[in-house]
């Protein structure tokens, strides 16, 4: 989740007034998180190694977990403050059900970011909650030397999509944040570059949807004419193509900022919350309630439904709750309605709580902020306003966050949501659950962890129903396991780390042949 520095505001004297007190510091890790805000020591970056495995995979399952996320957050310089900033570590988890092992690798991706941090030890670019630089000098000096390498940072920390051509892309939210991985690897093969429009532009969504022989995807434009665009590029994530262009909803000049949407059946819908980037607190020169972003009390959410063989808006429907989300799990039409799940929040608090200093507090500060698995329904031939229905249930706790469906079921009905939920006190998702959208049943197992990550459900190859859940969770003896578990949440198998294993990830990937 990154944002654009606009080169034309970059101006020094606007550098000049910036204050922030530096964040350096250590601490000592509370129970509350484990590991799993360490910084991942680059000397450990070694060739794979089996890890401990207690259990039984299935025989099936062969393949690789990929997962992308924050491996670093100190330099020598300057701390980052905030779980988005941290250097894009990569980490291989090799599964063999023949032999029942799994083998372990990470790597960091070898970004200009990284290799500044590295090397100079600072921050090279401003980062997502973090800008570059200590004290006034130093952060103009820093905004200057980052905008001369490039303006938005290019630490691609949140996604890795495989693509046709056997590789992965790794993503962060400004386009410049896109390089080419070899998910066998890991080595980072270069920048992606996207080749054939003006598209993506400079910021979209890390989070590109699979349709078709490509994906679907959301670009946003700030400047000089606001807008969002759908596009579509190949399996190779190249040659973009504008599908509609979106003119924001809200009062001019506010855009809303979106880390993903959502596609169900030949529709994607981009939901427009009242979230809106602060151009000021973007380049550093005041503060917005969230970050980077405010929030506007009296926005309506909206629902943009782009028919993407049509190229064209097709639906725009109110939602006057007030709504905030990271992710959906889904969406699909029945019949004449259009349904969308989606990780509901109230207001866009979370993104404080996910501040360092708010995710590591002891005793636990509760600062993750509820959420619950939220159906949105569009009617797509009258103009009512979205409907809401709270899908979940008690076990998720209140909170919801990571939902995910079997990527077989994208785009089309589903009938199992798996999701991170929190059992408080807690200021970190500790639960998996899995939802049944049909029955309103919620179950969960916490693992024995005090983390539990972003769900990855890997298909059984030929059998439509069959699958496995994993995850990486981390626990309060400073521990951290890879968990292969049943749909049902059963534990099958579990593969110990060594050293306290890696720091937490956000968003992961199956790769069928190791
Ligand atoms: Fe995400």
């Amino acid at each position: 989740m990154r944002f654009p520095r606009i080169r034309a505001l970059l101006l020094l004297p606007a550098a000049l007034a910036f204050v922030q007190p530096s964040t350096r510091h250590r601490r000592a890790q509370p129970l509350y998180v484990g590991t799993s805000l360490d910084d991942f020591p680059a000397a450990r970056c070694a060739p794979a190694v089996p890890l401990k495995l207690t259990g039984k995979l299935p025989q099936w399952l062969t393949g690789a977990v990929v997962r992308n996320g924050p491996g670093r957050f100190t330099t020598a310089k300057q701390n980052c403050s905030h779980l988005f900033d941290g250097m894009a570590l990569l980490s291989r988890f090799e599964v063999d059900g023949a032999s029942n092992s799994v083998k372990w690798t990470s790597r960091y991706l070898q970004s200009k970011a990284y290799e500044y941090a590295r090397k100079e030890g600072g921050l090279l670019y401003n980062e997502f909650g973090t800008a570059a630089g200590v004290g006034l000098v130093g952060r103009a000096v820093s905004l200057m030397r980052g905008v001369l390498a490039g303006g938005t940072t290019d630490n691609a920390c949140v996604s890795v999509v495989p693509t046709a051509d056997g590789g992965a892309v790794c993503l962060s939210e400004p386009t410049r944040a896109s390089y080419v991985i070899d998910p066998r690897t890991l080595e980072t093969l270069g920048a992606h570059s996207y080749k054939g429009s003006d598209l993506p532009g400079l910021l979209h969504t890390a989070h590109p949807i699979p349709y078709g022989d490509g994906f679907v995807n959301v670009a946003t434009a700030l400047f000089p004419v606001p807008k969002y665009t759908v596009y579509k590029s190949d399996g190779n994530f190249q040659h973009p193509r504008r599908i509609c262009d979106l003119e924001p909803s809200q009062a001019f000049p506010d855009v809303s900022w979106h880390h993903s949407f959502a596609v169900g059946g030949r529709y994607a819908i981009v939901i427009e919350t009242p979230c809106v980037y602060n151009v000021a607190a973007l380049v550093g020169v005041a503060d917005a309630a969230h970050i980077a972003f405010d929030w506007r009390d009296d926005a309506p959410t909206t629902l943009r439904v782009v028919d993407i063989e049509k190229g064209e808006e097709v639906a725009s429907r109110k939602l006057h709750e007030p709504c905030f989300f990271f992710h959906a799990a889904n969406a699909f039409v029945d019949g004449t309605t259009l349904h969308v799940d989606v990780g509901y929040y109230d207001d866009a608090s979370m993104l404080n709580g996910l501040a360092l200093d708010r995710m590591r507090a002891a005793p636990a500060t509760d600062g993750a902020t509820p959420s619950r698995l939220t159906r949105l329904s569009i009617e797509l031939e009258s103009d009512a306003d979205v409907r809401t229905t709270r899908l979940d249930g008690p076990a998720a706790g209140d909170f919801c966050e990571f939902p995910v469906v079997d990527p077989r079921l994208e785009g089309r009905r589903h009938r199992f949501v798996y999701a991170v939920g929190l059992k408080r006190p807690g200021n970190v998702g500790n639960l998996l659950t899995r939802t049944d959208c049909d029955t309103g049943e919620t179950i969960a197992n916490g693992f024995g962890a005090v983390v539990v990550g972003e769900a990855l459900v890997v298909p059984r190859p030929g059998v439509p129903d069959d699958y496995v859940v994993m995850v990486v969770v981390h626990d309060a003896a400073g521990d951290a396991h890879l968990i292969v578990a049943s749909p049902a949440l059963e534990e099958l198998a579990r593969a110990t780390l060594p050293e306290g294993g890696v720091p937490y990830g956000f968003h992961s990937c199956w790769i069928p042949e190791a």
